[in-house]
């Protein structure tokens, strides 16, 4: 779904923040076996691309999902979000990040300059509006340290994907939808002066196929007849400054 402004979407205790981690990330589910992924692929870019850690945030960090886990790496860290609803979650989470609640995209000082060695943005550029994703990559960019500082940024829709079924159903049925493709991903970061270092593919059976797939067949698809990366459902780019 692409919203007129997404900044709005998870403030309030009635907006997509409500039980956020329930309905997405509950044990067993779809979302779970990905986010179990996407834990050895954080682990491993970490170890592999980021040589100091100091200093860690994690953009648009919601319910401190991805913060919680990356944050023991590092000798500081911090979840920005706009929204006090996701963050109120976070605070029962993490172990000694800082949380920051503000906007980034139009208070550039809402961190006070400082700089990081490591950036996640995660589910955030997908349903961000275009404005929204130039604004904040914008951002993100001005605020890795320096060469050997690396942002990690995902997009959960990829357009090239299985996820193709769901868009032509949304065609049909005039739902909104939001997709991006890998180039379209490569352009972001490279309009912000930023080269992508390497990129990932997880997932190649969309999670709207399990209304026909058994979870069983699922699980040994995408074991044994993985797709290409290019056309995988969860794109992440590892991301430096040129
Ligand atoms: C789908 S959630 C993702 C949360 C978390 N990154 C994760 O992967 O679980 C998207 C988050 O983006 C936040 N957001 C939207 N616009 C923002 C902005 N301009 N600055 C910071 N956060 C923003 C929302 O409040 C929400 O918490």
């Amino acid at each position: 779904m692409q919203y007129q402004d997404y900044r709005t979407t998870h403030v309030g205790p009635e907006s997509w923040a409500k039980d956020y981690d329930a309905k997405l990330f509950a044990p067993g589910s779809f979302d779970a076996e990905i986010w179990a992924r996407e834990q050895r692929l954080l682990d491993d870019i970490v170890e592999r691309h980021v040589p100091r850690r100091d200093s860690y945030l994690d953009f648009a960090c919601g319910t401190g999902r991805v913060l919680a886990h990356v944050e023991p790496k590092f000798r500081a860290a911090t979840g920005l979000d706009i929204s006090e609803t996701m963050l109120a979650v976070a605070r029962g989470r993490v172990r000694s990040a800082e949380l920051v609640a503000g906007d980034a995209t139009r208070n550039t000082d809402v961190l006070a300059g400082r700089k990081f060695d490591f950036i996640t943005a995660f589910r955030f550029f997908l349903n961000a509006q275009p404005s929204l994703r130039d604004d904040a990559m914008a951002f993100l960019a001005s605020a890795l340290e320096d060469g050997d500082s690396r942002l990690l940024f995902n997009v959960h829709g990829n357009r090239y994907s299985t996820r193709l079924l769901l868009a032509a159903k949304a065609r049909i049925t005039g739902e909104q939808f939001s997709s991006m493709s890998v180039a379209e991903c490569f352009e972001l970061a490279e309009r912000h002066g930023l080269e992508v270092v390497e990129w990932h593919g997880i997932g190649s059976y969309d999670k709207s196929l399990l209304r026909v797939l058994p979870r069983p067949v699922w699980r040994w698809a995408e074991r044994h007849a993985p797709l290409p990366k290019r056309f995988a459902v969860y794109l992440y780019f590892v991301c430096r400054r040129r």
